[in-house]
Protein backbone atom coordinates (compact mmCIF):
# COMPACT_ATOMS: atom_id res chain seq x y z
CA UNK A 1 0.00 0.00 0.00
CA UNK A 2 1.12 3.69 -0.78
CA UNK A 3 -0.54 6.69 0.67
CA UNK A 4 -0.27 9.91 -1.12
CA UNK A 5 2.80 12.06 0.14
CA UNK A 6 2.68 13.74 3.10
CA UNK A 7 5.74 16.42 4.17
CA UNK A 8 8.34 15.31 7.27
CA UNK A 9 6.51 17.52 9.84
CA UNK A 10 6.08 16.29 12.88
CA UNK A 11 2.24 15.33 12.90
CA UNK A 12 1.39 17.41 15.94
CA UNK A 13 2.55 20.08 14.50
CA UNK A 14 0.84 19.37 11.22
CA UNK A 15 -2.50 19.28 13.17
CA UNK A 16 -2.10 22.24 14.93
CA UNK A 17 -1.34 24.04 10.90
CA UNK A 18 -4.85 22.84 10.29
CA UNK A 19 -6.40 24.05 13.54
CA UNK A 20 -5.45 27.36 12.95
CA UNK A 21 -5.55 27.32 9.14
CA UNK A 22 -7.32 24.96 7.45
CA UNK A 23 -7.27 26.56 4.09
CA UNK A 24 -3.84 27.79 3.22
CA UNK A 25 -2.66 24.38 4.55
CA UNK A 26 -4.94 22.42 1.67
CA UNK A 27 -3.45 25.12 -0.93
CA UNK A 28 0.17 24.39 -0.13
CA UNK A 29 -0.08 20.21 0.25
CA UNK A 30 -2.09 20.79 -3.41
CA UNK A 31 0.60 22.74 -4.54
CA UNK A 32 3.72 20.59 -3.38
CA UNK A 33 1.93 16.89 -3.56
CA UNK A 34 -0.96 17.54 -6.76
CA UNK A 35 -4.68 15.96 -6.01
CA UNK A 36 -4.05 13.82 -3.33
CA UNK A 37 -2.07 13.98 -0.31
CA UNK A 38 -2.35 13.06 3.13
CA UNK A 39 -2.62 14.52 6.61
CA UNK A 40 -2.16 13.30 10.34
CA UNK A 41 -5.66 14.96 11.38
CA UNK A 42 -7.75 11.68 12.18
CA UNK A 43 -8.18 9.95 15.61
CA UNK A 44 -4.54 10.02 17.75
CA UNK A 45 -2.96 11.33 14.73
CA UNK A 46 -4.30 9.03 12.07
CA UNK A 47 -4.03 9.52 8.32
CA UNK A 48 -6.40 11.16 6.12
CA UNK A 49 -6.10 11.13 2.55
CA UNK A 50 -7.51 14.34 1.25
CA UNK A 51 -8.87 14.21 -2.56
CA UNK A 52 -10.29 17.06 -4.77
CA UNK A 53 -10.36 15.38 -8.29
CA UNK A 54 -13.79 15.78 -9.64
CA UNK A 55 -12.78 11.66 -10.23
CA UNK A 56 -11.99 10.59 -7.39
CA UNK A 57 -15.01 12.47 -5.53
CA UNK A 58 -17.04 10.32 -7.63
CA UNK A 59 -15.33 7.52 -6.49
CA UNK A 60 -15.44 7.97 -2.89
CA UNK A 61 -19.00 9.46 -2.35
CA UNK A 62 -20.97 7.38 -5.22
CA UNK A 63 -19.50 3.71 -5.09
CA UNK A 64 -21.09 2.23 -2.23
CA UNK A 65 -19.70 -0.86 -3.31
CA UNK A 66 -16.22 -0.34 -2.21
CA UNK A 67 -16.54 2.20 0.08
CA UNK A 68 -18.47 3.41 3.67
CA UNK A 69 -19.41 6.28 5.23
CA UNK A 70 -19.09 5.59 9.30
CA UNK A 71 -20.80 7.61 11.84
CA UNK A 72 -18.03 6.59 14.00
CA UNK A 73 -15.87 8.39 11.74
CA UNK A 74 -17.67 11.93 12.96
CA UNK A 75 -17.42 11.32 16.52
CA UNK A 76 -15.30 15.22 16.44
CA UNK A 77 -19.23 16.09 15.82
CA UNK A 78 -20.38 14.03 19.05
CA UNK A 79 -19.82 16.26 22.00
CA UNK A 80 -21.93 18.78 20.39
CA UNK A 81 -24.70 16.46 18.48
CA UNK A 82 -24.41 13.47 20.54
CA UNK A 83 -23.71 9.72 19.97
CA UNK A 84 -27.64 9.11 18.41
CA UNK A 85 -26.68 12.05 15.67
CA UNK A 86 -28.00 11.08 11.71
CA UNK A 87 -23.95 12.06 11.41
CA UNK A 88 -22.57 9.85 14.39
CA UNK A 89 -24.71 6.71 13.30
CA UNK A 90 -23.63 4.25 10.79
CA UNK A 91 -25.09 1.31 8.37
CA UNK A 92 -28.87 0.56 8.86
CA UNK A 93 -29.72 2.76 11.72
CA UNK A 94 -27.96 5.93 9.06
CA UNK A 95 -29.97 4.77 6.13
CA UNK A 96 -33.44 5.30 8.51
CA UNK A 97 -32.49 8.03 10.40
CA UNK A 98 -32.16 10.01 6.91
CA UNK A 99 -35.20 8.56 5.44
CA UNK A 100 -37.09 9.82 8.63
CA UNK A 101 -35.18 13.45 8.57
CA UNK A 102 -35.75 14.19 4.64
CA UNK A 103 -39.16 14.68 3.52
CA UNK A 104 -39.93 17.46 5.44
CA UNK A 105 -36.72 19.80 3.76
CA UNK A 106 -38.69 18.76 0.47
CA UNK A 107 -41.06 19.43 -1.94
CA UNK A 108 -44.43 21.05 -0.77
CA UNK A 109 -43.10 20.93 2.81
CA UNK A 110 -40.46 22.82 2.24
CA UNK A 111 -42.07 25.43 0.31
CA UNK A 112 -44.74 25.81 2.96
CA UNK A 113 -41.56 27.74 5.09
CA UNK A 114 -41.61 30.47 2.46
CA UNK A 115 -43.73 32.46 4.75
CA UNK A 116 -42.28 31.69 7.68
CA UNK A 117 -38.70 32.97 5.93
CA UNK A 118 -40.48 36.02 4.62
CA UNK A 119 -41.39 37.11 8.51
CA UNK A 120 -38.28 36.34 10.15
CA UNK A 121 -36.23 38.57 7.59
CA UNK A 122 -38.68 41.09 8.22
CA UNK A 123 -38.37 41.04 12.06
CA UNK A 124 -34.64 40.66 11.44
CA UNK A 125 -34.70 43.53 9.24
CA UNK A 126 -36.85 46.13 10.93
CA UNK A 127 -34.50 46.19 14.03
CA UNK A 128 -31.59 47.65 11.34
CA UNK A 129 -31.29 51.63 12.15
CA UNK A 130 -30.64 53.91 8.49
CA UNK A 131 -26.91 54.89 8.62
CA UNK A 132 -26.04 52.53 11.03
CA UNK A 133 -23.30 49.84 10.40
CA UNK A 134 -24.35 46.26 11.62
CA UNK A 135 -23.23 42.86 11.59
CA UNK A 136 -24.57 40.94 9.08
CA UNK A 137 -23.37 36.95 9.93
CA UNK A 138 -25.46 38.49 13.38
CA UNK A 139 -28.12 38.98 11.65
CA UNK A 140 -28.11 36.37 8.73
CA UNK A 141 -27.98 34.29 12.44
CA UNK A 142 -30.65 35.42 13.78
CA UNK A 143 -32.73 34.50 10.85
CA UNK A 144 -31.90 31.07 10.37
CA UNK A 145 -31.87 30.09 13.32
CA UNK A 146 -35.44 31.32 13.80
CA UNK A 147 -36.38 29.44 10.83
CA UNK A 148 -35.10 25.92 12.24
CA UNK A 149 -36.07 26.19 15.43
CA UNK A 150 -39.54 26.95 14.04
CA UNK A 151 -39.50 23.97 11.68
CA UNK A 152 -38.31 21.46 13.86
CA UNK A 153 -39.76 22.49 16.91
CA UNK A 154 -43.03 24.56 15.53
CA UNK A 155 -41.74 27.58 17.83
CA UNK A 156 -40.08 30.49 17.52
CA UNK A 157 -42.05 33.27 19.51
CA UNK A 158 -42.63 32.68 23.40
CA UNK A 159 -39.86 32.12 26.17
CA UNK A 160 -38.59 28.64 25.58
CA UNK A 161 -37.63 29.38 21.68
CA UNK A 162 -36.28 32.72 22.74
CA UNK A 163 -34.01 31.36 24.93
CA UNK A 164 -33.24 28.22 22.95
CA UNK A 165 -31.76 31.08 20.06
CA UNK A 166 -29.71 33.24 22.82
CA UNK A 167 -28.26 29.79 24.03
CA UNK A 168 -28.01 27.54 20.71
CA UNK A 169 -25.75 31.21 19.11
CA UNK A 170 -23.92 31.31 22.23
CA UNK A 171 -23.13 27.58 22.11
CA UNK A 172 -22.12 27.95 18.82
CA UNK A 173 -19.94 31.16 19.19
CA UNK A 174 -17.94 29.19 22.34
CA UNK A 175 -17.08 26.13 19.89
CA UNK A 176 -16.01 28.51 16.69
CA UNK A 177 -12.29 29.89 17.82
CA UNK A 178 -9.83 27.85 16.59
CA UNK A 179 -8.33 27.38 20.39
CA UNK A 180 -12.25 25.85 21.08
CA UNK A 181 -11.69 23.61 17.74
CA UNK A 182 -8.07 22.54 18.83
CA UNK A 183 -10.56 21.19 22.15
CA UNK A 184 -12.65 19.29 19.64
CA UNK A 185 -9.75 17.39 17.85
CA UNK A 186 -7.89 16.75 21.40
CA UNK A 187 -11.05 14.84 23.42
CA UNK A 188 -8.44 14.72 26.01
CA UNK A 189 -8.34 17.87 26.72
CA UNK A 190 -12.18 18.20 27.22
CA UNK A 191 -12.35 18.63 30.90
CA UNK A 192 -14.65 20.60 33.04
CA UNK A 193 -11.72 22.99 34.78
CA UNK A 194 -14.64 25.60 35.33
CA UNK A 195 -17.01 28.50 34.08
CA UNK A 196 -14.01 30.72 33.18
CA UNK A 197 -12.28 28.26 30.68
CA UNK A 198 -14.10 27.92 27.43
CA UNK A 199 -14.90 23.96 27.33
CA UNK A 200 -16.25 24.82 31.13
CA UNK A 201 -18.26 27.12 29.93
CA UNK A 202 -19.16 25.24 26.85
CA UNK A 203 -20.74 22.61 29.19
CA UNK A 204 -22.60 25.02 31.05
CA UNK A 205 -24.10 26.36 28.40
CA UNK A 206 -24.76 23.00 26.82
CA UNK A 207 -26.51 21.64 30.08
CA UNK A 208 -28.97 24.80 29.87
CA UNK A 209 -30.12 24.24 26.16
CA UNK A 210 -29.99 20.31 26.91
CA UNK A 211 -32.88 21.04 30.07
CA UNK A 212 -34.97 23.40 27.27
CA UNK A 213 -34.79 20.42 24.55
CA UNK A 214 -35.51 17.24 27.29
CA UNK A 215 -38.37 19.95 28.69
CA UNK A 216 -39.89 20.45 25.17
CA UNK A 217 -39.91 16.61 24.59
CA UNK A 218 -41.33 15.76 28.18
CA UNK A 219 -44.33 18.20 27.18
CA UNK A 220 -44.94 16.75 24.07
CA UNK A 221 -44.85 13.27 25.23
CA UNK A 222 -47.42 14.61 28.04
CA UNK A 223 -49.76 16.79 25.60
CA UNK A 224 -49.38 14.82 22.24
CA UNK A 225 -51.09 16.83 19.46
CA UNK A 226 -51.71 15.21 16.28
CA UNK A 227 -52.19 18.10 13.94
CA UNK A 228 -48.55 19.25 14.53
CA UNK A 229 -46.61 19.16 11.50
CA UNK A 230 -43.42 20.13 13.06
CA UNK A 231 -40.21 17.54 12.47
CA UNK A 232 -40.42 16.91 16.31
CA UNK A 233 -43.43 15.33 15.91
CA UNK A 234 -42.88 13.91 13.19
CA UNK A 235 -39.52 12.02 14.91
CA UNK A 236 -42.08 11.25 18.17
CA UNK A 237 -44.45 9.58 15.59
CA UNK A 238 -41.97 7.85 14.13
CA UNK A 239 -41.66 3.70 14.83
CA UNK A 240 -38.62 1.41 13.62
CA UNK A 241 -39.37 -2.12 12.25
CA UNK A 242 -39.67 -3.66 15.61
CA UNK A 243 -42.21 -1.17 16.85
CA UNK A 244 -40.43 1.15 19.13
CA UNK A 245 -39.95 4.64 19.18
CA UNK A 246 -37.38 7.07 19.90
CA UNK A 247 -36.40 7.72 23.37
CA UNK A 248 -35.76 11.07 24.78
CA UNK A 249 -32.15 11.10 24.15
CA UNK A 250 -32.46 9.85 20.57
CA UNK A 251 -34.57 12.20 19.92
CA UNK A 252 -32.62 15.51 21.66
CA UNK A 253 -29.15 14.18 19.38
CA UNK A 254 -31.15 14.36 16.21
CA UNK A 255 -32.88 18.12 17.00
CA UNK A 256 -29.60 19.47 18.31
CA UNK A 257 -28.55 18.24 14.89
CA UNK A 258 -31.17 19.75 12.52
CA UNK A 259 -30.60 23.08 14.71
CA UNK A 260 -27.16 23.28 14.88
CA UNK A 261 -26.48 22.07 11.26
CA UNK A 262 -29.75 23.66 9.84
CA UNK A 263 -28.39 27.45 10.77
CA UNK A 264 -25.10 27.67 11.25
CA UNK A 265 -23.77 26.96 7.93
CA UNK A 266 -26.46 28.82 5.95
CA UNK A 267 -26.39 32.25 8.08
CA UNK A 268 -22.72 32.31 7.03
CA UNK A 269 -23.43 31.79 3.30
CA UNK A 270 -25.96 34.50 3.32
CA UNK A 271 -23.49 36.98 5.28
CA UNK A 272 -20.98 35.51 1.97
CA UNK A 273 -23.98 36.28 -0.42
CA UNK A 274 -24.52 40.05 0.88
CA UNK A 275 -21.08 40.70 1.13
CA UNK A 276 -20.29 39.76 -2.75
CA UNK A 277 -23.64 41.15 -3.63
CA UNK A 278 -22.57 44.81 -1.91
CA UNK A 279 -19.20 44.51 -2.96
CA UNK A 280 -19.37 44.54 -6.42
CA UNK A 281 -21.65 46.91 -8.05
CA UNK A 282 -22.65 44.99 -11.27
CA UNK A 283 -23.66 41.84 -9.18
CA UNK A 284 -26.00 43.62 -7.22
CA UNK A 285 -27.02 45.71 -10.47
CA UNK A 286 -28.29 42.68 -12.35
CA UNK A 287 -29.84 40.95 -9.71
CA UNK A 288 -32.39 43.79 -8.89
CA UNK A 289 -32.86 43.84 -12.14
CA UNK A 290 -34.16 40.43 -12.38
CA UNK A 291 -35.70 41.01 -8.81
CA UNK A 292 -37.89 44.19 -10.22
CA UNK A 293 -38.81 41.86 -13.00
CA UNK A 294 -41.22 40.21 -10.85
CA UNK A 295 -43.17 42.88 -9.43
CA UNK A 296 -44.98 42.95 -6.05
CA UNK A 297 -45.05 40.15 -3.89
CA UNK A 298 -44.14 37.63 -6.17
CA UNK A 299 -44.60 33.39 -5.70
CA UNK A 300 -41.66 32.15 -4.05
CA UNK A 301 -41.57 29.52 -6.41
CA UNK A 302 -40.79 31.60 -9.12
CA UNK A 303 -37.92 33.32 -6.69
CA UNK A 304 -36.29 29.51 -6.57
CA UNK A 305 -36.25 29.46 -10.03
CA UNK A 306 -34.68 32.80 -10.80
CA UNK A 307 -31.44 32.06 -13.33
CA UNK A 308 -29.41 34.81 -11.47
CA UNK A 309 -30.27 34.54 -8.31
CA UNK A 310 -29.38 30.61 -8.39
CA UNK A 311 -26.19 31.46 -9.76
CA UNK A 312 -24.95 34.19 -7.06
CA UNK A 313 -25.97 32.07 -4.89
CA UNK A 314 -23.98 28.69 -6.19
CA UNK A 315 -20.83 30.92 -6.73
CA UNK A 316 -21.17 32.22 -3.04
CA UNK A 317 -21.03 28.70 -1.79
CA UNK A 318 -18.61 27.65 -4.39
CA UNK A 319 -15.58 30.54 -3.56
CA UNK A 320 -15.90 29.88 0.09
CA UNK A 321 -17.87 26.72 0.88
CA UNK A 322 -19.15 26.91 4.08
CA UNK A 323 -18.29 22.89 4.60
CA UNK A 324 -14.37 22.40 3.75
CA UNK A 325 -14.80 19.16 3.82
CA UNK A 326 -17.39 15.91 3.18
CA UNK A 327 -17.49 13.61 5.82
CA UNK A 328 -14.93 10.61 6.01
CA UNK A 329 -15.51 7.99 3.33
CA UNK A 330 -13.45 4.39 4.39
CA UNK A 331 -12.45 1.64 2.05
CA UNK A 332 -13.65 -1.35 2.68
CA UNK A 333 -11.63 -3.61 0.22
CA UNK A 334 -8.53 -3.29 -1.48
CA UNK A 335 -8.53 -0.77 -4.16
CA UNK A 336 -6.33 1.68 -6.33
CA UNK A 337 -7.68 5.66 -6.08
CA UNK A 338 -5.85 7.98 -8.26
CA UNK A 339 -3.10 5.74 -8.82
CA UNK A 340 -2.83 5.04 -4.98
CA UNK A 341 -3.62 1.42 -3.99
CA UNK A 342 -5.42 1.72 -0.69
CA UNK A 343 -6.23 -0.96 1.72
CA UNK A 344 -9.16 -1.36 3.70
CA UNK A 345 -9.81 0.85 6.88
CA UNK A 346 -8.19 3.59 5.06
CA UNK A 347 -9.69 6.80 5.63
CA UNK A 348 -10.12 9.33 2.74
CA UNK A 349 -11.42 12.88 2.73
CA UNK A 350 -12.96 14.67 0.11
CA UNK A 351 -11.78 18.44 -0.23
CA UNK A 352 -14.77 20.84 -0.81
CA UNK A 353 -12.37 24.14 -0.64
CA UNK A 354 -10.47 22.47 -3.26
CA UNK A 355 -12.50 20.96 -5.93
CA UNK A 356 -14.04 24.32 -6.07
CA UNK A 357 -10.68 26.19 -6.44
CA UNK A 358 -9.50 24.20 -9.68
CA UNK A 359 -8.40 26.39 -12.69
CA UNK A 360 -9.07 23.48 -14.62
CA UNK A 361 -12.79 23.72 -13.78
CA UNK A 362 -13.10 27.43 -12.74
CA UNK A 363 -10.76 29.44 -14.40
CA UNK A 364 -9.65 32.73 -11.88
CA UNK A 365 -11.00 30.74 -9.12
CA UNK A 366 -10.54 33.61 -6.92
CA UNK A 367 -12.88 35.57 -8.64
CA UNK A 368 -16.72 35.85 -7.36
CA UNK A 369 -18.65 35.22 -10.91
CA UNK A 370 -22.16 34.08 -10.97
CA UNK A 371 -21.71 33.57 -14.82
CA UNK A 372 -20.17 30.55 -14.66
CA UNK A 373 -23.02 28.55 -13.66
CA UNK A 374 -24.80 30.39 -16.51
CA UNK A 375 -22.46 29.98 -18.81
CA UNK A 376 -21.88 25.86 -18.08
CA UNK A 377 -23.33 22.81 -16.11
CA UNK A 378 -21.25 21.55 -13.62
CA UNK A 379 -21.38 17.66 -12.66
CA UNK A 380 -22.35 16.43 -9.32
CA UNK A 381 -18.59 16.12 -8.42
CA UNK A 382 -17.26 19.09 -9.84
CA UNK A 383 -19.73 21.64 -7.62
CA UNK A 384 -20.56 20.16 -4.51
CA UNK A 385 -21.02 22.39 -1.26
CA UNK A 386 -23.48 20.15 -0.05
CA UNK A 387 -21.25 16.51 -0.58
CA UNK A 388 -23.20 13.84 -2.34
CA UNK A 389 -23.91 9.56 -1.52
CA UNK A 390 -24.91 8.59 1.44
CA UNK A 391 -24.34 11.61 3.45
CA UNK A 392 -25.05 14.39 1.23
CA UNK A 393 -26.69 16.61 3.09
CA UNK A 394 -30.43 16.74 3.98
CA UNK A 395 -30.98 20.05 4.29
CA UNK A 396 -29.60 21.09 0.55
CA UNK A 397 -33.16 21.86 -0.95
CA UNK A 398 -34.38 23.91 2.15
CA UNK A 399 -30.75 25.83 2.44
CA UNK A 400 -31.14 27.04 -1.11
CA UNK A 401 -34.60 27.99 -0.47
CA UNK A 402 -33.86 29.40 2.31
CA UNK A 403 -30.75 31.63 0.93
CA UNK A 404 -32.89 32.95 -2.15
CA UNK A 405 -35.90 33.99 -0.61
CA UNK A 406 -34.42 36.13 2.17
CA UNK A 407 -31.69 37.46 -0.56
CA UNK A 408 -34.84 38.80 -2.09
CA UNK A 409 -36.58 40.26 0.61
CA UNK A 410 -33.52 41.82 1.78
CA UNK A 411 -32.79 42.88 -1.50
CA UNK A 412 -36.03 44.41 -2.89
CA UNK A 413 -37.03 46.15 0.76
CA UNK A 414 -33.72 47.97 1.36
CA UNK A 415 -30.45 49.69 0.24
CA UNK A 416 -27.81 48.25 1.38
CA UNK A 417 -23.67 49.24 1.18
CA UNK A 418 -20.59 47.93 2.68
CA UNK A 419 -19.50 50.02 5.95
CA UNK A 420 -16.13 49.35 4.69
CA UNK A 421 -13.76 48.76 2.14
CA UNK A 422 -11.86 46.12 3.67
CA UNK A 423 -11.28 42.48 1.89
CA UNK A 424 -12.93 39.70 4.11
CA UNK A 425 -11.41 35.80 3.54
CA UNK A 426 -12.77 32.95 5.14
CA UNK A 427 -11.22 31.17 8.12
CA UNK A 428 -12.41 28.23 10.59
CA UNK A 429 -14.84 28.69 12.59
CA UNK A 430 -15.11 25.90 14.88
CA UNK A 431 -15.68 22.69 11.81
CA UNK A 432 -16.67 25.09 9.38
CA UNK A 433 -16.10 28.13 7.84
CA UNK A 434 -17.01 31.80 7.76
CA UNK A 435 -15.70 35.37 7.57
CA UNK A 436 -12.33 35.86 9.53
CA UNK A 437 -13.58 39.55 9.78
CA UNK A 438 -17.21 40.92 11.07
CA UNK A 439 -18.61 42.14 7.34
CA UNK A 440 -20.82 45.20 8.06
CA UNK A 441 -23.54 47.07 6.16
CA UNK A 442 -25.45 50.01 6.31
CA UNK A 443 -28.85 50.49 5.54
CA UNK A 444 -29.21 53.68 3.47
CA UNK A 445 -32.87 53.66 3.10
CA UNK A 446 -35.56 51.73 2.04
CA UNK A 447 -35.76 50.51 -1.83
CA UNK A 448 -38.20 52.58 -4.13
CA UNK A 449 -38.78 49.94 -6.11
CA UNK A 450 -38.40 50.22 -10.32
CA UNK A 451 -36.21 52.98 -9.38
CA UNK A 452 -33.58 52.53 -12.35
CA UNK A 453 -30.99 50.02 -10.44
CA UNK A 454 -28.30 52.86 -11.30
CA UNK A 455 -28.75 55.27 -9.31
CA UNK A 456 -29.68 52.77 -6.24
CA UNK A 457 -25.88 50.88 -6.42
CA UNK A 458 -24.16 51.98 -3.89
CA UNK A 459 -20.27 53.25 -3.93
CA UNK A 460 -18.05 51.02 -1.54
CA UNK A 461 -15.98 52.51 0.73
C1 LIG B 1 -25.54 26.40 3.02
C2 LIG B 1 -25.97 25.50 3.85
C3 LIG B 1 -25.39 24.11 4.04
C4 LIG B 1 -24.22 23.56 3.59
C5 LIG B 1 -23.12 24.23 2.77
C6 LIG B 1 -24.19 22.17 4.05
C7 LIG B 1 -23.18 21.28 3.75
C8 LIG B 1 -23.17 19.94 4.15
C9 LIG B 1 -22.13 18.99 3.81
C10 LIG B 1 -20.89 19.28 2.96
C11 LIG B 1 -22.46 17.80 4.37
C12 LIG B 1 -21.65 16.50 4.31
C13 LIG B 1 -22.02 15.72 3.07
C14 LIG B 1 -21.12 14.56 2.75
O1 LIG B 1 -20.25 14.16 3.52
O2 LIG B 1 -21.31 14.00 1.65
C15 LIG B 1 -23.72 18.01 5.10
C16 LIG B 1 -24.38 17.03 5.82
C17 LIG B 1 -25.52 17.27 6.55
N1 LIG B 1 -26.27 18.42 6.57
FE1 LIG B 1 -25.86 20.14 5.60
N2 LIG B 1 -25.34 21.93 4.76
C18 LIG B 1 -26.11 23.07 4.78
C19 LIG B 1 -27.35 23.23 5.35
C20 LIG B 1 -28.01 22.27 6.07
C21 LIG B 1 -29.35 22.41 6.62
C22 LIG B 1 -30.27 23.62 6.43
C23 LIG B 1 -29.62 21.24 7.29
C24 LIG B 1 -30.86 20.82 8.05
C25 LIG B 1 -31.97 21.37 8.03
C26 LIG B 1 -28.46 20.38 7.17
C27 LIG B 1 -28.34 19.12 7.72
C28 LIG B 1 -27.33 18.23 7.42
C29 LIG B 1 -27.27 16.89 7.99
C30 LIG B 1 -28.25 16.27 8.98
C31 LIG B 1 -26.13 16.27 7.43
C32 LIG B 1 -25.63 14.86 7.70
C33 LIG B 1 -26.20 13.86 6.72
C34 LIG B 1 -25.78 12.45 7.01
O3 LIG B 1 -24.86 12.22 7.82
O4 LIG B 1 -26.39 11.54 6.44
N3 LIG B 1 -27.52 21.04 6.41
N4 LIG B 1 -24.14 19.32 4.92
Amino acid sequence: MTLPPSPSTPPLVQMLQWIARPMALMEDYTRRYGDCFTLPVGRNFGSVVFVSHPQAMQEILSDSKHWEAPGEFNEIFAPILGKHSVITVSGARHQRQRQLLMPPFHGERMRAYSQLIEKVTEQVMSQWRQDEPFCVRSSTQAIALRVILKAVFGLDEGPRGQQLEHLLAALLDETSSPFSAGILYFPILQRDLGPLTPWGNFLRRQRETDKLIYEEIQERREHPDPTRTDILSLLMAAQDEAGESMTDVELHDELMTLLVAGHETTATALAWALYWIHKLPSVRERLLEELDSLGDDPDPNTIFRLPYLSAVCAETLRIYPVAMLTFPRVVKVPLSLMGYDLKPGTVVIGSIYLTHRREDLYPEPEQFKPERFLERQFSAYEYLPFGGGSRRCIGLAFAQFEMKVVLAKILSRVQLKLADNREVRPTRRGLVTAPDSSIRLVMMGQRQEKMPVSQTVASVG
